[in-house]
């Protein structure tokens, strides 16, 4: 039977498929460390399980809005304030099944056939694939092992063409743990703004930074430099020991949202309620609240 092109061009994530693998060796009795899948190698905090458990206990368990309840989103834009300064409305942010969906969302808004998106290798090979599945080319600028695999803005700059429509960040980068200094970012994001290119940052490790003197304001280096041009995909995953949950976010003006909640809308509707309903240990005061872990 023949595929359709874009089936064709797309190869499945070789991280789920390590997850696999390391799931059957495991029930063949092996003992494997699992270095694929960014999993963290504790449970879910306990506060998030009985915020959850109440919501189940509340019949919390229906269709909720498409970009996610207003306490979840409200939960978002609190945490993105409170850790990096930036202001964003509710209107301005969307709950996604997970940081992939966010960012495959942004890429089913934002690019298409004939555009340019740079990425920084090595990546998460998700990224590229999804620009793919958007019909669009991803163009990859390596970083170096001499250099610490340093994410520094003039390769990418230097790979901008009149096709280019985005630029991806990640940072920090999963596999390389590389963070991408404010500085390296500000020059892209000045670039992006005088040429009028997407810059998506992709920050689901933000919270797994072990140089607490590294400045990672990166959210306010868009703010400040191209605010609507900026598109931020963060998740629970990894900050909250949520994998499994598949909760994750999108911060962008007003119609990348309303454009990755039309996307969404056909795809998984709405984030999982199990997370929308998670407490942060508030569970008595708003048994349906979405303030989690954030
Ligand atoms: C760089 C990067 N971004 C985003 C994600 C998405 O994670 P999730 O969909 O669980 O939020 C992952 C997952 O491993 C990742 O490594």
């Amino acid at each position: 039977m023949p595929l359709s092109p874009r089936a064709s061009r797309i190869a499945g994530s070789p991280t789920m498929k390590v997850t696999a693998t390391v799931d059957r060796l495991r029930r063949e009795g092996v003992d494997v460390i699992d270095f694929g899948a960014g999993e963290p190698d504790f449970g879910t905090p306990e506060a998030i399980n009985d915020a959850a458990r109440a919501a189940i206990d509340h019949d919390f368990t229906k269709y909720t809005p498409v970009a996610g309840i207003p306490e979840l989103r409200s939960a978002i834009c609190e945490r993105y304030r409170a850790d990096y300064g930036v202001q964003y409305q509710e209107s301005e942010v969307i709950a996604s099944a997970g940081g992939k969906q966010a960012l495959f969302n942004t890429a089913l808004a934002l690019f298409g056939p004939g555009d340019e998106v740079i990425t920084h290798a090595p990546y998460w090979p998700t990224l590229s694939e999804q620009v793919k599945l958007a019909d669009a080319t991803p163009v990859i600028v390596r970083t170096s092992p001499d250099d610490g695999f340093a994410i520094r803005a003039r390769p990418m700059l230097d790979a901008i063409t009149a096709r280019t429509r985005g630029i991806i960040i990640n940072s920090p980068c999963n596999p390389t743990g590389a963070l991408m200094p404010e500085g390296e970012l500000t020059l892209i994001a000045k670039e992006a703004a005088r040429r009028r290119i997407w810059v998506v940052l992709d920050l689901c490790y933000e919270k797994l930074i072990y140089d607490p003197t590294f400045p990672h304001n990166l959210p306010g280096v868009l703010d400040a430099h191209c605010r609507d041009l900026a598109v931020i995909c963060g998740s629970a995953s990894k900050a909250y020991a949520m994998t499994g949950w598949r909760c994750g976010w999108t911060l962008a003006p007003a119609a990348v949202v309303a454009a990755s909640a039309a996307v969404q809308s056909h795809a998984t509707s709405n984030v999982a309620d199990g997370f929308a309903s998670a407490g942060d240990g508030d569970v008595e005061r708003v048994p349906q609240a979405a303030r989690s872990a954030l």
